[in-house]
Protein backbone atom coordinates (compact mmCIF):
# COMPACT_ATOMS: atom_id res chain seq x y z
CA UNK A 1 0.00 0.00 0.00
CA UNK A 2 1.26 3.27 -0.55
CA UNK A 3 1.16 6.52 1.87
CA UNK A 4 -1.10 8.90 2.03
CA UNK A 5 -0.50 11.09 -1.49
CA UNK A 6 0.85 7.62 -2.86
CA UNK A 7 -0.26 7.48 -6.84
CA UNK A 8 -0.77 3.47 -7.22
CA UNK A 9 -3.49 1.02 -6.62
CA UNK A 10 -4.17 -1.18 -4.10
CA UNK A 11 -5.71 -4.33 -4.09
CA UNK A 12 -8.38 -5.76 -1.39
CA UNK A 13 -9.34 -9.20 -1.37
CA UNK A 14 -13.17 -9.70 -2.52
CA UNK A 15 -15.68 -8.26 -0.60
CA UNK A 16 -13.65 -7.42 2.66
CA UNK A 17 -12.13 -4.17 3.71
CA UNK A 18 -10.15 -3.45 6.80
CA UNK A 19 -10.86 0.33 8.48
CA UNK A 20 -7.99 0.83 9.77
CA UNK A 21 -6.79 0.50 5.99
CA UNK A 22 -9.21 3.01 4.64
CA UNK A 23 -8.05 5.61 7.75
CA UNK A 24 -4.74 5.39 6.18
CA UNK A 25 -6.20 4.96 2.70
CA UNK A 26 -7.71 8.23 3.21
CA UNK A 27 -5.00 9.90 5.40
CA UNK A 28 -4.90 13.79 5.19
CA UNK A 29 -1.35 15.47 4.06
CA UNK A 30 -1.82 18.07 7.32
CA UNK A 31 -4.68 19.62 9.19
CA UNK A 32 -4.29 23.37 8.65
CA UNK A 33 -4.03 23.22 4.80
CA UNK A 34 -7.50 24.10 3.86
CA UNK A 35 -9.02 21.87 1.43
CA UNK A 36 -12.01 20.71 -0.22
CA UNK A 37 -12.76 16.94 -0.31
CA UNK A 38 -15.54 15.38 -2.31
CA UNK A 39 -17.05 12.56 -1.77
CA UNK A 40 -20.01 10.64 -4.38
CA UNK A 41 -21.38 7.47 -5.12
CA UNK A 42 -22.11 7.10 -8.82
CA UNK A 43 -23.50 4.07 -10.85
CA UNK A 44 -21.39 2.40 -13.48
CA UNK A 45 -23.40 4.09 -16.01
CA UNK A 46 -22.98 7.19 -14.44
CA UNK A 47 -26.44 7.88 -12.18
CA UNK A 48 -25.69 9.96 -9.36
CA UNK A 49 -29.40 8.38 -7.87
CA UNK A 50 -31.83 5.57 -8.15
CA UNK A 51 -35.20 6.63 -7.53
CA UNK A 52 -33.97 9.90 -6.46
CA UNK A 53 -31.59 8.94 -4.03
CA UNK A 54 -28.03 7.92 -3.56
CA UNK A 55 -28.55 5.43 -1.10
CA UNK A 56 -29.45 2.28 -3.37
CA UNK A 57 -26.23 2.87 -4.86
CA UNK A 58 -23.59 2.05 -2.46
CA UNK A 59 -23.13 -1.15 -0.52
CA UNK A 60 -21.59 -1.44 3.07
CA UNK A 61 -18.31 -0.57 1.68
CA UNK A 62 -19.19 2.06 0.16
CA UNK A 63 -20.90 3.42 3.96
CA UNK A 64 -17.30 2.16 5.67
CA UNK A 65 -14.95 4.44 3.24
CA UNK A 66 -17.99 7.45 4.07
CA UNK A 67 -17.38 6.68 7.59
CA UNK A 68 -14.06 7.06 7.56
CA UNK A 69 -14.46 10.32 5.86
CA UNK A 70 -16.36 11.87 8.19
CA UNK A 71 -14.01 10.34 10.85
CA UNK A 72 -11.49 12.66 9.48
CA UNK A 73 -13.54 16.24 8.20
CA UNK A 74 -13.94 19.02 10.16
CA UNK A 75 -17.46 19.92 8.74
CA UNK A 76 -19.35 18.12 6.37
CA UNK A 77 -20.90 20.02 3.66
CA UNK A 78 -23.75 19.56 1.44
CA UNK A 79 -26.32 21.97 -0.78
CA UNK A 80 -29.56 22.76 0.11
CA UNK A 81 -30.82 20.13 -2.82
CA UNK A 82 -29.22 17.50 -1.13
CA UNK A 83 -30.60 18.26 2.04
CA UNK A 84 -34.41 18.67 0.56
CA UNK A 85 -34.39 15.16 -1.82
CA UNK A 86 -32.76 13.08 0.99
CA UNK A 87 -34.17 14.58 4.56
CA UNK A 88 -30.52 14.24 4.96
CA UNK A 89 -29.25 14.77 9.08
CA UNK A 90 -28.97 13.20 12.13
CA UNK A 91 -25.53 12.21 10.85
CA UNK A 92 -23.14 11.32 14.32
CA UNK A 93 -20.26 9.16 14.39
CA UNK A 94 -20.22 6.34 17.13
CA UNK A 95 -17.64 4.11 18.56
CA UNK A 96 -14.26 3.68 16.84
CA UNK A 97 -14.82 6.65 14.73
CA UNK A 98 -15.06 8.67 18.12
CA UNK A 99 -12.64 7.40 19.78
CA UNK A 100 -10.08 7.83 16.92
CA UNK A 101 -11.28 11.72 16.75
CA UNK A 102 -10.58 12.00 20.41
CA UNK A 103 -6.92 10.53 19.99
CA UNK A 104 -6.78 12.63 17.69
CA UNK A 105 -7.39 15.96 19.31
CA UNK A 106 -10.70 16.59 17.29
CA UNK A 107 -14.45 17.15 18.46
CA UNK A 108 -16.18 13.74 18.74
CA UNK A 109 -18.63 15.17 15.76
CA UNK A 110 -17.48 17.04 12.77
CA UNK A 111 -20.11 20.08 12.16
CA UNK A 112 -22.42 20.36 9.70
CA UNK A 113 -22.86 22.48 6.97
CA UNK A 114 -25.27 23.59 4.08
CA UNK A 115 -25.59 26.13 1.73
CA UNK A 116 -28.24 27.69 0.12
CA UNK A 117 -29.33 30.80 -1.86
CA UNK A 118 -33.19 30.35 -0.84
CA UNK A 119 -33.24 28.93 2.48
CA UNK A 120 -36.29 27.42 2.00
CA UNK A 121 -35.15 24.98 5.33
CA UNK A 122 -37.49 24.69 7.80
CA UNK A 123 -36.01 24.58 11.67
CA UNK A 124 -38.00 21.19 12.62
CA UNK A 125 -35.82 19.59 8.97
CA UNK A 126 -33.65 16.77 10.89
CA UNK A 127 -30.82 18.67 9.62
CA UNK A 128 -31.30 20.94 12.76
CA UNK A 129 -33.80 19.00 14.51
CA UNK A 130 -31.62 15.87 14.58
CA UNK A 131 -28.17 17.59 14.99
CA UNK A 132 -25.35 16.67 17.47
CA UNK A 133 -23.53 19.94 17.21
CA UNK A 134 -24.89 23.37 15.85
CA UNK A 135 -25.61 23.30 12.08
CA UNK A 136 -23.89 26.03 9.97
CA UNK A 137 -26.24 27.75 6.90
CA UNK A 138 -24.06 29.23 4.56
CA UNK A 139 -25.68 31.85 2.57
CA UNK A 140 -25.18 34.97 0.37
CA UNK A 141 -25.49 38.91 1.09
CA UNK A 142 -29.17 38.94 -1.06
CA UNK A 143 -31.00 35.93 0.62
CA UNK A 144 -34.03 36.54 2.66
CA UNK A 145 -32.71 38.06 6.10
CA UNK A 146 -36.19 37.04 7.64
CA UNK A 147 -35.39 33.31 6.64
CA UNK A 148 -31.56 34.07 7.70
CA UNK A 149 -32.80 35.35 10.95
CA UNK A 150 -35.46 32.41 11.48
CA UNK A 151 -32.62 29.53 10.54
CA UNK A 152 -30.32 31.61 13.25
CA UNK A 153 -32.08 30.17 15.74
CA UNK A 154 -31.00 27.04 15.38
CA UNK A 155 -27.50 27.53 13.59
CA UNK A 156 -24.55 29.40 12.43
CA UNK A 157 -25.06 31.45 10.06
CA UNK A 158 -22.33 32.71 7.55
CA UNK A 159 -22.70 35.25 4.98
CA UNK A 160 -20.36 34.49 1.80
CA UNK A 161 -20.81 36.27 -1.39
CA UNK A 162 -23.11 38.83 -2.84
CA UNK A 163 -25.51 37.54 -4.93
CA UNK A 164 -24.58 33.53 -4.76
CA UNK A 165 -22.59 31.69 -2.51
CA UNK A 166 -18.20 32.42 -3.64
CA UNK A 167 -17.24 29.05 -2.65
CA UNK A 168 -13.39 30.72 -2.01
CA UNK A 169 -14.88 33.05 0.38
CA UNK A 170 -16.81 29.92 2.11
CA UNK A 171 -13.79 28.16 2.41
CA UNK A 172 -11.87 30.81 3.98
CA UNK A 173 -14.49 31.63 6.56
CA UNK A 174 -15.33 28.01 7.27
CA UNK A 175 -11.24 27.86 8.07
CA UNK A 176 -11.84 30.83 10.10
CA UNK A 177 -14.19 28.82 12.85
CA UNK A 178 -11.56 26.48 13.06
CA UNK A 179 -12.97 23.95 10.22
CA UNK A 180 -10.26 23.24 7.15
CA UNK A 181 -11.29 20.05 6.26
CA UNK A 182 -14.61 20.19 4.32
CA UNK A 183 -16.09 17.51 3.27
CA UNK A 184 -18.88 17.75 0.88
CA UNK A 185 -21.08 14.92 0.02
CA UNK A 186 -23.06 16.57 -2.92
CA UNK A 187 -24.76 17.43 -4.43
CA UNK A 188 -24.17 18.24 -8.73
CA UNK A 189 -24.82 21.85 -8.39
CA UNK A 190 -22.54 22.69 -5.39
CA UNK A 191 -20.41 20.61 -6.65
CA UNK A 192 -20.45 22.24 -10.41
CA UNK A 193 -20.01 25.83 -8.39
CA UNK A 194 -16.87 24.10 -6.95
CA UNK A 195 -15.57 23.26 -10.04
CA UNK A 196 -16.19 26.46 -11.28
CA UNK A 197 -13.81 27.85 -8.85
CA UNK A 198 -11.28 25.71 -9.05
CA UNK A 199 -12.28 24.43 -5.63
CA UNK A 200 -12.15 21.38 -5.65
CA UNK A 201 -8.89 18.94 -4.08
CA UNK A 202 -10.30 15.94 -4.19
CA UNK A 203 -12.89 14.02 -5.23
CA UNK A 204 -13.51 10.43 -3.65
CA UNK A 205 -15.53 8.39 -5.85
CA UNK A 206 -17.24 4.83 -5.39
CA UNK A 207 -17.86 3.46 -8.56
CA UNK A 208 -21.08 1.28 -7.77
CA UNK A 209 -21.82 -2.14 -9.69
CA UNK A 210 -24.93 -1.16 -11.45
CA UNK A 211 -26.43 0.14 -14.40
CA UNK A 212 -28.97 2.43 -13.62
CA UNK A 213 -29.99 4.14 -16.99
CA UNK A 214 -33.11 6.26 -16.79
CA UNK A 215 -32.72 9.98 -16.61
CA UNK A 216 -31.09 10.05 -13.07
CA UNK A 217 -28.21 13.20 -13.90
CA UNK A 218 -24.02 13.13 -13.20
CA UNK A 219 -22.10 14.06 -10.10
CA UNK A 220 -21.98 17.48 -11.83
CA UNK A 221 -25.22 19.80 -12.40
CA UNK A 222 -24.82 23.02 -14.42
CA UNK A 223 -21.90 25.52 -14.60
CA UNK A 224 -19.73 25.89 -17.43
CA UNK A 225 -17.48 23.29 -18.70
CA UNK A 226 -13.72 22.97 -17.43
CA UNK A 227 -10.84 20.39 -17.93
CA UNK A 228 -9.59 20.59 -13.61
CA UNK A 229 -7.14 17.19 -13.88
CA UNK A 230 -7.27 15.27 -11.31
CA UNK A 231 -4.17 12.48 -10.30
CA UNK A 232 -5.43 9.29 -8.65
CA UNK A 233 -4.07 8.63 -5.58
CA UNK A 234 -5.50 5.31 -4.87
CA UNK A 235 -8.05 2.73 -6.34
CA UNK A 236 -9.39 -0.03 -3.98
CA UNK A 237 -11.59 -3.16 -5.35
CA UNK A 238 -13.88 -4.52 -2.35
CA UNK A 239 -16.27 -6.82 -3.97
CA UNK A 240 -17.44 -5.39 -7.05
CA UNK A 241 -17.23 -1.91 -5.91
CA UNK A 242 -14.13 0.36 -6.70
CA UNK A 243 -13.14 3.03 -3.97
CA UNK A 244 -11.34 5.86 -6.42
CA UNK A 245 -9.72 8.47 -4.26
CA UNK A 246 -8.46 11.58 -6.88
CA UNK A 247 -6.62 14.39 -5.55
CA UNK A 248 -5.78 17.75 -7.78
CA UNK A 249 -2.69 17.36 -10.11
CA UNK A 250 -0.31 19.77 -8.88
N1 LIG B 1 -24.71 9.96 -5.48
C1 LIG B 1 -24.30 10.79 -4.56
O1 LIG B 1 -23.24 10.59 -3.99
C2 LIG B 1 -25.14 12.00 -4.23
C3 LIG B 1 -24.64 12.93 -3.32
C4 LIG B 1 -25.42 14.05 -3.02
C5 LIG B 1 -26.64 14.23 -3.62
N2 LIG B 1 -27.09 13.31 -4.51
C6 LIG B 1 -28.41 13.50 -5.16
O2 LIG B 1 -28.43 14.75 -5.83
C7 LIG B 1 -29.76 15.24 -5.87
C8 LIG B 1 -29.79 16.70 -5.47
O3 LIG B 1 -29.13 17.42 -6.48
P1 LIG B 1 -28.87 18.98 -6.38
O4 LIG B 1 -27.92 19.34 -7.45
O5 LIG B 1 -30.18 19.71 -6.27
O6 LIG B 1 -28.19 19.06 -4.96
P2 LIG B 1 -27.27 20.13 -4.23
O7 LIG B 1 -26.10 20.53 -5.06
O8 LIG B 1 -27.04 19.51 -2.91
O9 LIG B 1 -28.22 21.36 -3.99
C9 LIG B 1 -28.38 22.41 -4.88
C10 LIG B 1 -28.78 23.61 -4.06
O10 LIG B 1 -27.68 24.00 -3.23
C11 LIG B 1 -27.65 25.40 -3.11
N3 LIG B 1 -26.46 25.90 -3.80
C12 LIG B 1 -25.54 25.20 -4.49
N4 LIG B 1 -24.55 26.03 -4.90
C13 LIG B 1 -24.85 27.25 -4.44
C14 LIG B 1 -24.21 28.53 -4.51
N5 LIG B 1 -23.03 28.71 -5.12
N6 LIG B 1 -24.81 29.58 -3.91
C15 LIG B 1 -25.98 29.41 -3.27
N7 LIG B 1 -26.63 28.24 -3.15
C16 LIG B 1 -26.06 27.18 -3.73
C17 LIG B 1 -28.92 25.90 -3.79
O11 LIG B 1 -29.89 25.81 -2.74
P3 LIG B 1 -31.28 26.65 -2.68
O12 LIG B 1 -32.15 26.01 -3.74
O13 LIG B 1 -31.76 26.41 -1.29
O14 LIG B 1 -30.95 28.05 -2.95
C18 LIG B 1 -29.15 24.84 -4.84
O15 LIG B 1 -30.48 24.79 -5.31
C19 LIG B 1 -30.58 14.38 -4.94
O16 LIG B 1 -31.39 13.52 -5.71
C20 LIG B 1 -29.54 13.60 -4.17
O17 LIG B 1 -30.01 12.32 -3.83
C21 LIG B 1 -26.37 12.21 -4.83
Amino acid sequence: MTGAEGGSTVAEPAGHIDRARLLAAYALPDRVTSRVRMNFVMSLDGAVTLDGRSGGLGDDADRLAMGVLRTLADVVLVGAGTVRAEGYGGLRLRGENVAWRREHGLADQPRLAVVSSALELEPAHPFFADAVTRPIVVTHAASDPLRRAELAEVADVLVCGDAVVDPLAMREALAAEGLAQILCEGGPHLFAALIEVDAVDELCLSLSPLLVSGDAGRITAGGHEHARRLRLVHAIPVGDLLLLRYARAR
